[in-house]
């Protein structure tokens, strides 16, 4: 499957640094054909940033979605909205909405369903153990649970893509990533749970498994041989415009 390289922003820039962040990737990228890099800034600013980079090859994603089409759900955005401002990608169910906005996989398995319900949007469903799932050998259960919580009895189209971003919580933005090995072998691990659920057949056809979680322009060489891998979530080495290139020249 082609590789995909994403950054997520998340809330670290003003308004203005996102704006200047996001014509610094269009001046650096601007070379680069045919691959698929995106950038999901703030909410506030996705607009914008789909209009400065549309005759580009970066694509706009969001970094959260709401699952109902419109109605008394104030402060929420919907799929079609998103599609509307030119995003084609959608971060669901990352570990931080997981921890302070208490997102659960119910909700995030609504929002999967209702991404998919409207055309061109991607979902990048985050699934991911925590520490203490890691120290009590929970891992496995805990992917394998995450994934039929978010995908179980969701139809998937034969034209419709899905990504699953593996992003330990413990990796987060803590500036140690998991061993290469450990992460082919979740990224097997969820293989085998999409599987059951799906076959194999739309595995390689409509699905990409990324990882995430402290990657930087060193340490990505380890990881980019590895099998299952389709590439990155990138979080804070996605806010410094040269950091991200090298990596993206790395995977691509
Ligand atoms: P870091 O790359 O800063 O660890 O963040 C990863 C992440 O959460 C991407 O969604």
């Amino acid at each position: 499957m082609k590789k995909i390289i994403i950054a997520n922003w998340k809330m670290k820039l003003t308004l203005n640094e996102s704006l200047e962040l996001i014509k610094k990737f269009k001046e650096k990228f601007k070379n680069f054909q045919k691959k698929e890099v995106v950038v999901c800034p703030s909410s506030i600013i996705l607009d914008e940033a789909s209009k400065l980079l549309k005759k580009t090859n970066l694509q706009v994603g969001a970094q959260n979605v709401f699952w109902e089409e419109k109605g008394s759900f104030t402060g929420e955005i919907s799929p079609e909205m998103l599609v509307e401002v030119g995003c084609k990608y959608v971060i669901i169910g990352h570990s931080e909405r997981r921890k302070y906005l208490l997102e659960n996989y119910s909700m995030i398995h609504k929002k999967i369903k209702a991404v998919l319900n409207v055309d061109n949007l991607i979902p990048i469903i985050c699934i991911g153990e925590e520490a203490e799932d890691k120290k009590t050998d929970k891992r496995d259960f805990v992917l394998v649970d995450q994934l039929q919580q978010a995908l179980g009895g969701i139809n998937i189209m034969e034209n419709q893509q899905i990504i699953i971003a593996y992003e330990p919580v413990w990796a987060i933005g803590s500036g140690i990533s998991i061993e290469p090995s450990e992460a082919e072998y979740s990224h097997k691990i969820i293989k085998l749970a999409l599987n059951d659920m799906f076959g194999m057949k739309m595995i390689n056809n409509n699905f990409r498994i990324i990882y995430g979680g402290s990657i930087n322009s060193k340490n990505v060489k380890d990881f980019n041989n590895l099998e299952n891998l389709d590439g990155f979530l990138v979080g804070g080495a996605s806010l410094d415009v040269n950091e991200f290139y090298k990596i993206a020249k790395e995977i691509f």
